[in-house]
């Protein structure tokens, strides 16, 4: 029995496999590369010292997942594929509902034709909005989401909602992540994004390598403590980790639960820089600059339903996260590509 992994050599994807082998599961990964590289499998398999198959496929691309649940006796699906990036789905909406719509219908109605019917999906603290107070809370009306991106997320846990409503067999796990950050620890894989990062801490480690000049802190007068925006950040590993509880919970009982992963501790930008020049001795160059347009305030989780639900709670503090960060971009300062 195997546990299949769509979009499993990205960032959370490539951690996840690592938590999974290292579990014990046969791990089977499906990934398109439009936003990875085979080399993250490699040292899947380096880190783990165990084998892992690979598909070069497309969750749209019903014939593949067909020819993949045939070839594999899959017992339940991680699905992580999907397009990520915020300002592009503002400018190629379509592409986003394609993609993260469209692709997780057809990866479902493949899944019910295999009779596979345990999936846990990545969502995220998004579907909040901007109107919710934090600590934000699953039993909180989903937001006004703030761009295609988010909206796809929203679209997709209640198109698994209503799946699970029509179908009691199904099992569903819905994760809603908070802001993942840090690297394993082997500093051999991590986050690789295309071209300038749009997330904070890919940003900062470009910067401290010296790719760019500074950091732009986008807003300082928000009411916040220190007036730049807050969130929670959560280790990759941590939240890699929650992906294995979520899958003894899809694998035990059938369902359809929402979950947050994350800390439930807010930090400032100005606090995250300050701890990744004390963890790692690097000074950050940095210039206060505008709001970024859809940015909201403040953003944290109360992560107790999971730890309730599932036993899950994060360990791992923002020192830990910036050490980590930091040795995965400082050995890797060109990513995947050696
Ligand atoms: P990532 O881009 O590193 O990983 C996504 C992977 O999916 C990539 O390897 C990409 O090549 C693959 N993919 C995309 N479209 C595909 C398709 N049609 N068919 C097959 N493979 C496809 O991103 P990540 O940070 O690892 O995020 C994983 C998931 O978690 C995504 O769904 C993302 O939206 C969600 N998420 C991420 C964050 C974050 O801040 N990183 C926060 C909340 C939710
Ligand atoms: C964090 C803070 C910025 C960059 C995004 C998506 C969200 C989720 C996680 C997938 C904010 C500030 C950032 C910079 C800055 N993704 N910042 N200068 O916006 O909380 O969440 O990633 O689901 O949907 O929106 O994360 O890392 O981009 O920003 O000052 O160059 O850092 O304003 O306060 P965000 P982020």
């Amino acid at each position: 029995m195997s546990i299949l992994v769509t979009g499993g050599s990205g960032f959370i994807g490539s951690h996840t496999c690592v938590e999974l082998l290292n579990s014990g599961y046969d791990t089977i990964i499906l990934d398109n590369l439009c936003n990875s590289k085979s080399e993250s499998v490699k040292r899947i398999k380096e880190i783990t010292g165990k084998d892992v198959k690979f598909y070069e496929c497309d969750i749209r691309d019903r014939e593949g997942l067909d020819k993949i649940f045939a070839e594999n006796s899959i017992e339940a699906v991680i699905h992580f594929a999907g397009l990520k990036c915020v300002p592009e789905s503002i400018s190629d909406p379509l592409s986003y509902y394609d993609n993260n719509i469209g692709g997780t219908v057809t990866l479902c109605q493949a899944m019910a034709a295999a009779g596979c019917k345990k999936i846990v999906f990545s969502s995220s603290a998004t579907v909040y909005g901007s109107e919710n107070p934090s600590p934000l809370k699953e039993d909180m009306p989903e937001g006004k989401t703030t761009n295609p991106y988010g909206t796809t997320k929203l679209y997709i846990e209640r198109v698994l909602k209503d799946l699970y409503a029509s179908d009691n067999e199904w099992s569903v796990c819905l994760l809603r992540y908070f802001n993942p950050i840090g690297a394993h620890k082997s500093g051999r894989i991590g986050e690789d994004p295309n071209g300038i990062p749009n997330n904070l801490v890919p940003y900062i480690t470009q910067v401290a390598i010296g790719k760019l000049d500074h950091l732009n802190v986008n807003g300082n007068d928000y009411p916040t403590p220190d007036g730049t925006g807050v969130r929670d950040y959560i280790h990759v590993v941590d939240l890699a980790l929650g992906h294995i509880k979520a899958v003894e919970k899809v694998l035990g009982e059938t369902g359809c639960n929402t979950y947050n992963l994350g800390t439930g501790t807010g930090y400032s930008v100005l606090d995250v820089v300050n701890a990744f020049e004390k963890a790692n001795n690097i000074k950050i160059k940095y210039e206060i600059a505008p709001r970024r347009p859809g940015d909201i305030a403040t953003c944290y989780s109360d992560p107790s339903k999971a730890k309730e639900e599932l036993g899950w709670v994060a360990t791992r503090d923002l020192t830990e996260m910036c050490e980590d960060s930091w040795r995965w971009q400082s050995n890797n300062p060109r990513g995947y590509e050696e």
